[in-house]
């Protein structure tokens, strides 16, 4: 199996629907580089196959990482596209469960990366995430997180929307979200993992809570950090960076 691949194909989905990702990692890369100085632990939350992790290493080589994930597909693929790198473990977790980060080694971190992810989580679990994020977190220690926070103004936000819809129609040769599950459910050595992500998930609905960047701003605030505010953005697509 060539994981490497899956990963570039997770990535060319993802950018279909994100047409400055790798622009939103440059920006997340740099700000924990700034803050870890060299060596330091990272904590990716919501990993999926690893492709923050892998931003985070390429910037800062002596970096341990720790990429948690819920869905055994996604850390099938992470672990065999890191293979043996001895400076990355993947844990599974639901983030909706209370005790998610209980056992997690180290117990402290560095910087807490997030992308694309946390608007999978209902209101109240994303407030307690913040409050778990800080707790993990050195003083000084670093909380990155990009995601959908739309604009306030619906034009600005509706603007946005149309420039990406026009990437997204123009960009027909990646998959969309579907057809890269359709891809990878092919794949003999997915078997196993797909059922049981299909026990998991099959009847779960998706939950979906978008609430603007000035929400997160004050709720991060709230949960123990010094300082929070927009480290990049385009549209409705932010990346903020919170200082505990
Ligand atoms: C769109 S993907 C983004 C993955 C990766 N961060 C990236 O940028 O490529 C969203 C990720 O959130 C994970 N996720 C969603 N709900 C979760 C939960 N409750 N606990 C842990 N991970 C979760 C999904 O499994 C998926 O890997």
């Amino acid at each position: 199996m060539d994981w490497k691949f899956w990963l570039r194909r997770w990535d060319r989905q993802q950018e279909r629907y994100l047409p400055f990702r790798e622009q939103s990692f440059n920006a997340m890369v740099q700000c924990v580089a700034e803050g870890v100085r060299g060596r330091g632990r990272a904590l990716d939350l919501a990993c999926g196959c690893g492709s923050v992790t892998e931003r985070l290493l390429k910037g800062i080589p002596e970096l341990q990482v720790v990429g948690v994930d819920i869905d055994p597909v996604l850390l099938k693929i992470a672990r065999g596209a890191f293979g043996g790198d001895e400076r990355v473990r993947w844990m599974e977790r639901d983030l909706r469960d209370p005790d998610w980060a209980a056992d997690l080694e180290p117990e402290s971190f560095d910087a807490v990366v997030t992308a694309t992810a946390l608007h999978w989580l209902e209101e109240s679990v994303l407030l307690r995430v913040y409050r778990d994020v800080a707790a993990l977190l050195r003083p000084g220690g670093i909380f990155v997180n990009a995601d959908h926070m739309p604009l306030e103004n619906r034009v600005f936000s509706d603007a946005g929307r149309r420039l990406y819809d026009e990437w997204f129609e123009a960009s027909a040769d990646r998959d969309d979200w579907e057809g890269w599950w359709e891809a990878i459910s092919k794949e003999e050595v997915m078997e196993e993992a797909l059922a049981e992500r299909e026990r998991r998930f099959g009847r779960r609905k998706t939950h979906e809570f978008m609430p603007p960047a000035s929400w997160h701003i004050q709720h991060i605030s709230n949960a123990g950090f010094s300082s929070a505010e927009i480290l990049w953005r385009s549209f409705d697509e932010a990346v903020l960076a919170a200082w505990k």
